[in-house]
């Protein structure tokens, strides 16, 4: 396992709350002094417009951010920066990829495929384009371990099909999809295949060249990076084809009273002061993960999870949401229990230092499908070690004592 106390004292955070027990990382990670300092760099040294000036400090920042733009194609294994746009985060990617490709590719009859597990950043986007374009949005469903087998999706996927929308870890489940196999799938009748990378790129060696899929969102800040930034890969031939989403500054080639030409590459996607500071602290981030290792990171995790299912199954009248195999999980875990509300328990255990997160966690769908009312979601990092289980283990047995 990691050496999780070593780590944590790269993070200011927990100094300042010493008695911390931080379990929230699928909504936010924790930030490295690193990135605070990277931060504070850029604005006291670089701080520029980027592709605007042409005086030094400007081009300085220009380069800084298209710097950031190569390091997070290299983490993501794209062939070229110009396939990566910089956004405000997964939300945003995945709205443009379903506005400036969906609504421009789907016609009456189209079938768009979503698994029940996405997040509703990954669902209402598509939903919004359905009723726009005519095409059908049908939503395939998990299994009672919060899976989707590959021969459910072979079966759902038809000469229809043209998008694919796939978490390729759930935040509710933890379940993680194997996006190359579905890949092949989808390719095989012409589709392209969307994959919401947010609580997959923390936690796993991503490589989009052999996941092949079209398109990969992720945010910064669940990665040790900033708010306020995240990327699109997008595959350069689709990137091509897509419209803009936004238009404004930075984004144009030339514009008359009456009409506009735009940009190619990632700046046509890109109108408006892009997040510079963000993307170029989310480097100090992406290092820092590569320094630790993703495979370390990875095994850290499924050690926890084993720890932490083992637990969580000797207390009774509590369920586990999805598989109880940690190797099948990234590291979060979601559970229900009988005759006490989610929210009772996060209280419960806000009192005690424990930061959980309880609730429907923008997967209403799933939680319908999966018959079960709110929940509580541990979700734990490479700062996290087992002596921070233990304590929500601890904790949770008197919440659900108290309230039950
Ligand atoms: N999508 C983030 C979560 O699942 C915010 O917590």
């Amino acid at each position: 396992m990691l050496e999780s106390a070593l780590i944590k004292l790269d993070f200011p955070l927990f100094s300042s709350h010493p008695d911390l027990v931080y379990l929230d990382s699928a909504a936010t990670s924790q930030k490295p002094q690193v990135v605070l300092n990277a931060l504070l760099d850029f604005y006291t040294h670089s701080n520029a417009n980027v592709h605007r000036g042409i005086y030094e400090l400007s081009e300085v920042a220009s380069g800084l951010y298209e710097q950031a733009r190569a390091r997070v194609a290299r983490f993501l294994g794209a062939t070229s920066a110009q396939e990566i746009v910089f956004t405000s985060g997964t939300t945003a990617a995945l709205n443009l990829v379903a506005y400036s490709y969906g609504s421009q590719v789907l016609h009456e009859g189209d079938e768009i495929l979503v698994a029940d597990f996405e997040h509703h950043s990954s669902l209402l986007p598509w939903q919004r384009v359905a009723a726009q374009t005519g095409a059908v949005l049908r939503m395939v469903t998990s299994d009672d371990n919060g899976q989707i087998a590959l021969d459910v999706w072979k079966n759902s996927i038809t000469a229809a099909t043209k998008v694919v929308v796939v978490a390729h870890a759930s935040n509710v489940l933890g379940t993680i999809t194997d996006i190359r196999s579905l890949a092949d799938l989808v390719h095989r009748v012409g589709a392209v295949l969307v994959v919401d990378g947010a609580q997959a790129a923390p936690h796993l060696a991503v490589d989009v060249h052999t996941l092949d899929c079209d398109f990969y969102a992720m945010s910064a800040h669940k990665m040790l990076g900033p708010m306020g930034v995240g990327a699109l890969y997008t595959k350069s031939a689709l990137l091509e084809k897509m419209v803009p989403y936004q238009v404004g500054g930075g984004m144009i080639e030339e514009v008359t009273a009456t009409t506009a030409t735009f940009a190619t590459g990632p700046a046509k996607f890109e109108a408006g002061t892009p997040p510079v500071a963000e993307a170029i602290a989310w480097v100090a981030a992406l290092d820092y993960l590569e320094a630790v290792g993703l495979e370390a990171i990875r095994q850290h995790e499924v050690a926890l999870s084993e720890f932490l299912l083992a637990e969580l199954q000797t207390i009774k009248g509590l369920r586990i949401l999805g598989p109880k195999q940690a190797s099948q999980r990234t590291g979060l875990v979601s559970v229900a229990v009988e005759g006490v509300h989610a929210h009772d328990l996060a209280d419960y255990l806000s009192r005690e230092q424990i930061a959980v997160r309880a609730g429907f966690h923008c997967a209403m769908p799933l939680h319908h499908n999966q018959h079960c009312g709110a929940t509580l979601r541990a979700s734990y990092y490479l700062y996290n070690d087992k002596q921070d289980l233990v304590r929500f283990i601890d904790q949770l047995h008197k919440a659900i004592n108290y309230y039950g």
